[in-house]
């Protein structure tokens, strides 16, 4: 199959829309931006359709996908009942970056929730997102548009990468904003958990509703502490290994000063050995590091700099000879969180205390 990428950013892309509803009303898949990551779309109530998600990911079916719609009337067909929290949420967060789970409708196959009784629902704040939804008459099934186990994609080359020749069409609206995945929060819950944290925070969603619990997998820094035995996480793709360049990676924590004395002997050790080591740092500490590859993600005094560069990051990594990646820690509860959620599952959970270790 020829993949085609049409722009969409021009003002007359009408026509294009029309043929994207189109593929997604037949069943095909079609690649979308939106302001969180690209989307990998089918229609959301053809579990046929569904099944060529998972195919062209090569993701586990028990991973359910998320329903994109455009507006709230599209809402209510697809759950049994809203929460009054969860309408509240939907009025201050949506569009935007934020995915509630709900109690499914009989209209939902299970194709689409991976064999289970709730659906997770997204409204995307992306204009080209919202117009493609609109011309598709149907919610829209759409995991981020990477093959299972890659960073997600942030551009449409990136979705080009891993999809050529698996899907007909990409929408192409340029870098996305935000970078990492909306934040998932399971409203079937009292009080409602968060399963995935991303850019609305622990905080904002309190402001509105009061209390709200976070599922212990978002916070874990070791497999150990997700705890032995029968520990399952709450949003199934949480267990996967994810975003996972193809060096090995390791995460360093600790005072600022003995990360970046860690970072610096470890660099040494490997370079002796023959190795070629990347370094992934911050504005702030790139001329601490020497060598080709010292990577700043962006600046710790905004946040949101280094959510948007994270992916490519890791992505641009494959593309070189780099052997093993050492990597800077973040911390907080809020932005950093997410972004340091996705790099120790990029790390495997391998992170070393550079405090102790001085
Ligand atoms: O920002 C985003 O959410 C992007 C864009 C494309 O909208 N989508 C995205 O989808 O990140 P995906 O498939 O890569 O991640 C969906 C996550 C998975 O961890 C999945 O297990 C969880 O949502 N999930 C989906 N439905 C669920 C449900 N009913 N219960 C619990 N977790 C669910
Ligand atoms: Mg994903």
């Amino acid at each position: 199959m020829e993949t085609e990428i049409k722009n969409i950013t021009a003002q007359n892309s009408k026509e294009i829309f029309c043929m994207a509803g189109e593929l997604i009303r037949k069943g095909e898949l079609v690649a979308f931006p939106t302001e969180t990551v690209y989307g990998l779309g089918a229609n959301a109530l053809d579990g046929e359709a569904a099944a060529k998600i998972y195919a062209a990911k090569g993701r586990p079916s028990d991973n359910p996908l998320i329903a994109h719609i455009a507006d709230m009337e599209a809402l209510e067909p697809l759950v049994k009942q809203i929460p009054s929290k969860a309408k509240q949420l939907a009025e201050r967060f949506w569009p935007g970056p934020l995915t509630m789970i709900f109690e499914k409708s009989e209209l939902v196959p299970y194709g689409t929730t991976g064999g289970l009784d709730t659906v997770a629902v997204r409204m995307p704040n992306h204009p080209g997102a919202l117009e493609f939804l609109r011309a598709c008459h149907v919610p829209v099934a759409a995991p981020s548009a990477n093959t299972s186990g890659r960073p997600s994609p942030t551009t449409a080359q990136h979705v080009l990468q891993d999809m050529n020749g698996k899907i007909p069409l990409i929408l192409d609206g340029g870098k996305v904003g935000i970078g990492i995945e909306s934040t998932i929060v399971d409203m079937t819950a009292e009080p409602p958990m968060i399963l995935r944290p991303g850019y609305i925070t622990k905080e904002m969603l309190e402001e509105v509703v009061g209390a709200v619990a976070v599922d212990k997998v978002v916070v874990a820094k070791s497999v150990s502490e997700l705890g032995t035995g029968d520990y399952q996480p709450k949003a199934p793709g949480m267990k996967y290994r994810h975003y996972a360049p193809k060096a090995e990676f390791m995460m360093y924590e600790g005072s600022r000063e003995n990360v970046i004395a860690a970072i610096r002997k470890r660099q040494q050790e490997e370079q002796a050995q023959g190795k070629k080591t990347g370094i992934i740092c911050t504005d702030e500490s790139k001329n601490r590091y020497q060598g080709v590859h010292v990577v700043s993600i962006g600046s710790r005094e905004q946040e949101e700099t280094i959510a948007a560069n994270l992916y490519s990051v890791l992505r641009d990594f494959d593309d070189t000879d780099v052997e093993v990646i050492l990597g800077e820690s973040f911390y907080g509860d809020g932005l950093g969180q997410a972004i340091m959620n996705r790099l120790i599952k990029a790390a495997g959970y391998k992170l070393i205390n550079a405090d102790e270790k001085i």
